[in-house]
């Protein structure tokens, strides 16, 4: 008996070498230790045999037993590994492979356009001695609008659709609605005078069309000293826009509200895609709503911390897509983010 059972072990290990995937494994296991298996057939004869042998079969068995146990497990880490591996290398992605993408002409990388305006803007207001201010995407109700003058019961409220967070006590959270917060923090990080820019994403919770998006860009702007003026803000604003488009442009300020500013403008540009003339960009009116703005509301100063009695400022926020859109004559906002590389990779600047 006990050379049946080396037989067994023998045959057991040089079959377990060669299985290859699970379900043969488990037949395996079953078929050598399985309540009918081998190993328990060999077990039901003892009852014919001396008490001695009884022992020392016995006692073999159960080493075989475990040993063929721990075997199996052994080889159940071994199947799972190379099923793992070869699922991985089945998936590989061979990001230095580009001969598809250089068949389509697409096999540049370079910056989103939004990207590449918004560095060029921040490099103007850098040399205007403007600092570059980050602000968070998750705001509290105080930054985005209490602080901007934009109390509870204010409509204003109801112009911007609002990706709220669940209600936690007094001051909300939320997804920025504007880049307009970063002014806030600006206010509080700093002493007058000072300026900065503040650009990055908002969002806001609407239907999309081709000028919605639930989320897009903006750049804030802010300067505060003595005696700031109107004629200030237009010359800020038409170096920008000259610097941006590379030539000078025509602009005009029409009054607009925004509980922030007082007085608030929408500034204009002359269309450029037909110089004026009137086209399906300008609506036929010649000029383009690009940059609202205005002087910093008194009560925006004081939450900032900003003594009222000896300075003012000017604020603007610039929609970046926007920008980008009138810069490429691109007439759908939804082309930017759609993630098509039939799209982007019109931009590949290196
Ligand atoms: N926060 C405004 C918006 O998202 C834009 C804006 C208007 C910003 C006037 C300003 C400003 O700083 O002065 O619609």
């Amino acid at each position: 008996m006990i050379a049946k059972l080396d037989e067994i072990f023998k045959t057991f290990q040089n079959e377990i070498k060669n299985i290859e995937k699970m379900p043969d494994l488990m037949q395996l296991k079953s078929r050598y230790l399985g309540k009918t298996g081998e190993l328990s057939g060999i077990l039901k004869g003892l009852k014919d045999a001396t008490p001695e042998e009884r022992q020392s079969i016995g006692a073999k068995s159960n080493q075989f037993k475990r040993q063929m146990e721990d075997m199996v497990v052994d080889r159940i880490q071994e199947i799972e590994l190379a099923q793992i591996n070869e699922s991985l290398e089945a998936k590989r992605i061979d990001i230095s492979l580009r001969d598809s993408l250089l068949e389509k002409g697409m096999d540049k990388a370079g910056l989103h356009p939004v990207s590449t305006i918004q560095r060029e803007i921040e490099d103007i207001f850098l040399n205007m001695g403007f600092e570059i201010l980050d602000g968070p995407h998750i705001e509290d109700e105080y930054h985005n609008f209490e602080a901007l003058n934009i109390p509870e019961d204010h409509p204003a409220r109801d112009m911007q659709d609002t990706f709220w967070f669940e209600r936690e006590g007094e001051n909300r959270h939320l997804l920025r609605t504007h880049t307009s917060s970063i002014q806030v923090h600006g206010m509080k990080k700093h002493k007058p005078p000072f300026k900065f820019v503040g650009p990055g994403k908002v969002f806001r919770c609407e239907r999309t069309d081709a000028s919605h998006e639930m989320c897009f860009h903006q750049l804030e702007g802010m300067m505060v000293g003595e005696n700031i003026s109107v004629a200030n803000l237009i010359y800020f604003m038409k170096t920008l826009l000259s610097e941006i488009f590379k030539k000078e442009v025509e602009v005009r300020l029409r009054p607009g509200f925004f509980p922030f500013v007082e007085p608030g403008f929408e500034l204009d540009i002359r269309c450029l895609i037909c110089g004026g003339d009137g086209c399906s960009v300008c609506k036929q009116s010649g000029w383009v709503e690009l940059l609202p703005c205005g002087m910093v509301h008194p009560n925006v100063l004081k939450h900032g911390e900003v003594d009222t009695t000896k300075y003012n400022g000017f604020a603007f926020g610039l929609g970046l897509d926007r920008l980008v859109m009138m810069k490429y004559g691109i007439d759908d906002i939804r082309h930017l983010h759609g993630g098509d590389l039939r799209f982007v990779s019109q931009f590949a600047n290196y």
